[in-house]
């Protein structure tokens, strides 16, 4: 595990494109796995910009989120899809059909799960994960007493997560209480995971995540268990 401690999020943003970045010189056909929330909104805008520069050239990457909610279709602002299109793609040269999401409004979504793990295979699996990490632990949208054995599946989501999300929505009714989210097993399968984490809310959860004991009671604890783990971290306190 490698754990880098950045001076503010601006930092810590840079150092993480500096990453998928490095990735994707070294290897253009890539395939990323990418977050959405709060804290990979600086990392994005940071390739953009590098982007913009001609330093990146993402022609040939593809990527593959880790979540989305139920109910929510793409043009829904509030949709993961909506996010990454507005966020990141929509200002890259990525061919968008490279670019998946679980898709939240089939009927069926058990068999969307299946598609979803089938695609993560035939991509050839994931490069580099990145990871934001929830409040209560979670990552994707993997919740407290989540089986660390599971992929792509259905969550309900938990009261914690619904009222952390309710900054994004108008109204706290409209937040979705299910989504499909790829599961531990799934994350962990991916050969190199980037796990950024910023601010002082945070710091307990994260070390619970790198030392305390592993348990589903965490969901980031499993992390430890990883190979090749590198966290970038801001905030006041040394871990
Ligand atoms: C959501 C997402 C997670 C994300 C988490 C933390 O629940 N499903 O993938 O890591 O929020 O979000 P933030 O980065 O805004 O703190």
């Amino acid at each position: 595990m490698k754990i880098i401690k950045a001076n503010n999020y601006n930092d810590l943003s840079r150092k993480a494109a500096n990453i998928l970045s490095a990735q994707v010189i070294l290897k253009p056909r890539s395939v990323l796995g990418l977050a959405t929330g709060s804290s990979p909104l600086g990392t994005y805008k940071q390739l953009i910009s590098w982007y913009d520069k001609d330093d990146i050239d993402f022609s040939e990457v593809t990527t593959v989120n880790l979540d989305e909610y139920v109910g929510l279709s793409s043009n829904n602002p509030q949709s993961y899809r909506y996010f990454m299109n507005t966020n990141f793609f929509d200002h890259i040269n990525i061919d968008k059909i490279k670019t998946h999401l679980p898709n939240g409004i089939v009927k069926d979504t058990e068999k969307e799960c299946e598609r979803y793990n089938n695609l993560l295979h035939e991509v050839g699996g994931i490069d580099i994960q990145l990871l934001g990490l929830g409040l209560n632990g979670h990552i994707g949208f993997n919740e407290p007493g989540s089986e660390f054995e599971k992929l792509t599946h259905v969550v309900k989501l938990k009261e914690a997560t619904v009222s952390a999300n309710k900054r994004f929505f108008e109204k706290g009714e409209d937040v979705p209480k299910f989504a499909i989210s790829m599961g531990i097993k799934s994350i962990m399968q991916a050969k190199h995971i980037l796990l950024i984490v910023n601010g002082e809310e945070k710091y307990e959860i994260l070390k619970q995540c790198l030392f305390g004991p592993v348990t589903p009671h965490v969901p980031g604890s499993i992390l430890q268990l990883h190979s090749n783990l590198t966290v970038i971290y801001s905030c006041n306190k040394e871990l």
